[in-house]
């Protein structure tokens, strides 16, 4: 048997293999149920007690052996199959596109963040509004051209009187919701406001019916315009750098007395004058101003005891004076040309 055995090892460490074929060629003569190995262990209970071990170890080993070259052999035809199917293994895989964040959440989160720094909490209110939180509590009158047909969209008008505080509409600015954050909570108030408004204009570079703004709302005691003009300039030189300057212009706005415009000095040209400001060195950024009493009394503060102050400003508008980009448009088209310029590391 000993001889058998040897003799089988020579044979089966030579027999060629390669390709699929001859491997289960292979297979079959060496290590099947019928093949060579197993009809050795099969006559192995006629081997004399005294050579069992020695016979037992050597058939092992032979086994052993033609197991190991079987699967060697496999492995290295299937990963030569591989090579000749025409696939370089040694390519990059193909880049995973990240994309990026768009450039109204980035310019969002950058303005949220610069406010929560000093203690701004952020609330919001339902887009779906009505007309009293909208319009009637601010101080609009009830003639007020804002309320027309023609700037807000009306969802269900209730009466057919001109302005009925039920009316549910779309609301055209978030300083909706600084009348919903007074109603339900006492001052010390100190909240931004972050959210989609809609307005009923024609599409073009400078307008859209959709778009974001951010409101800001401070009431407590002896609140003033000095402080107001402080967190504006804070504001601006964290959010365009610290070069920047601020003026505020005497303005109008029925929810504020006294009221404001906010511009900033001309990033491009530094405030020399140029066309993206048209000469004058500033671009105008937000409204602002000191709540009006009537405002605070609408929503059950003390106007006596209590002052405020309140800002909005339009999202896309910061962003397109941080960027320079002069077309609103591209912010709602989601071309992503354009969106994966915005890089940025804020998650
Ligand atoms: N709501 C105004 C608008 O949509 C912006 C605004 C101006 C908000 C003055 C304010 C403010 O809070 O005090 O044009």
């Amino acid at each position: 048997m000993k001889e058998r055995i040897e003799e089988l090892r020579r044979e089966a460490e030579s027999y060629p293999i390669t390709d699929q074929e001859s491997l289960e060629q292979y297979r079959i003569i060496y290590l099947s149920k019928k093949g060579f190995i197993h009809s050795l262990f099969d006559g192995f209970r006629d081997v004399p007690a005294e050579a069992k071990k020695e016979t037992g170890l050597l058939l092992n080993n032979l086994k052993q052996f033609a197991t190991d070259r079987y699967n060697a052999s496999k492995e290295s035809l299937s990963s030569a199959e591989t090579a000749s199917s025409g696939a370089d293994l040694s390519m990059p895989s193909v880049p995973y596109g990240e994309g990026s964040r768009h450039p109204i959440s980035i310019v969002r989160k950058e303005i949220i963040d610069i406010f929560s720094r000093i203690g701004f909490t952020v609330s919001e209110g339902p887009e779906i509004e009505d007309d009293n939180h909208v319009f009637s509590m601010l101080n609009f009158p009830k003639d007020h051209p804002a309320r027309d047909m023609q700037d807000t969209f009306y969802i269900k008008k209730i009466s057919g009187e001109e302005s009925d505080p039920h009316d549910v509409l779309l609301r055209t600015h978030t300083s909706s919701v600084q009348v919903r954050v007074m109603e339900s909570q006492k001052p010390p108030i100190r909240t931004i406001s972050p959210g989609r408004v809609f307005r009923n204009e024609a599409v073009s570079a400078r307008a859209h019916c959709i778009f974001h703004q951010i409101e800001g709302l401070y009431i407590a005691e002896n609140v003033s315009f000095a402080d107001l003009r402080q967190v504006l300039l804070y504001f601006a030189r964290e959010f365009f750098g610290k070069d920047v300057s601020i003026r505020l212009r005497p303005s109008f706005f029925p929810f504020t007395e006294p009221s404001a415009e906010m511009d900033v000095s001309c990033n491009l040209c530094g405030g020399k004058g140029c066309n993206v400001c048209k000469g004058t060195g500033w671009l105008e950024l937000l409204g602002c101003g000191m709540v009006d009493p009537n405002v605070l009394e609408a929503c059950g503060i003390d106007p006596v005891r209590y002052t405020g102050y309140a800002f909005g400003m339009g999202i896309e508008r910061a962003a397109m004076l941080k960027y320079r980009v002069n077309d609103l448009r591209l912010y709602f088209e989601n071309d992503i040309r354009f969106l994966s310029q915005f890089r940025t590391e804020i998650v």
